[in-house]
């Protein structure tokens, strides 16, 4: 089934970006019928432009708490159609009053292995720690913070000569790959949640 996908965004729309060019290339069976940042010069929203997506700014910092902003934006994601939503680079935690408008159909890009490394700036978290191995996770989101099942992850090896930059450019390289993945295994319907534990369907 096409999957009805709104995309929140907060950055450079780089994921975005994977998504849209995947639905263009007919490797990912979706329409995205929305796209909503909660920063309005974030450069996701030109991308969205150029690509004719209907786009709103919805800026956080207008808003006198977390639950009217969710409010304000669940609004406009069920006035699109929007069944599932991905979160790509979207830096807000969402509340109870948002997940409960989409049970089980907010999916989250992380930029490391969870459960190591959640919140923000993992990508320098990881290299600060000295792992050899990082990588990224698609999850399901739920009331934590990067705490949701998980549906993808893939690994990505810190080399001798890593810089957190150039690290940060491989992963979000992976990012790309596996939230697109993701989401098109949820368009087939080929994924599962009991508990925390995520089924694929071969
Ligand atoms: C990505 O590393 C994503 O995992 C993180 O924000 C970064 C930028 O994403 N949450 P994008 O280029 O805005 O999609």
């Amino acid at each position: 089934m096409t999957l009805k996908l709104g995309v929140l965004v907060s950055g450079s729309g780089s994921n975005l970006q994977a998504i849209l060019d995947a639905i263009k290339h007919d490797t990912l069976d979706a329409e995205c019928r929305l796209v909503v940042s909660n920063k309005p010069d974030a450069y996701a929203l030109t991308r969205a432009r150029e690509a004719r997506i209907p786009f709103v700014a919805l800026d956080h910092k207008k808003f006198a708490h977390r639950e009217a902003f969710d409010r304000q934006l669940v609004e406009h994601l069920k006035e699109a159609g929007v069944e599932c939503v991905a979160l790509a680079g979207f830096m807000r935690v969402l509340t109870p009053l948002f997940l409960e408008s989409f049970p089980n159909n907010v999916v989250n890009i992380h930029p490391s292995l969870l459960p190591a490394f959640p919140g923000v700036n993992a990508q320098k978290q990881a290299f600060d720690y000295g792992v050899r191995v990082t990588g990224c996770t698609v999850h399901f989101v739920d009331n934590g913070v990067d705490t949701g099942p998980i549906i993808l992850q893939g690994a990505v090896n810190v080399e001798q000569d890593d810089s957190v930059e150039n690290l940060r450019d491989r992963i979000l390289k992976t990012e790309h790959r596996l939230f697109v993945e993701g989401l098109s295994l949820i368009a087939q319907g080929r994924v599962s949640v009991k508990d925390r534990r995520v089924t694929i369907r071969a």
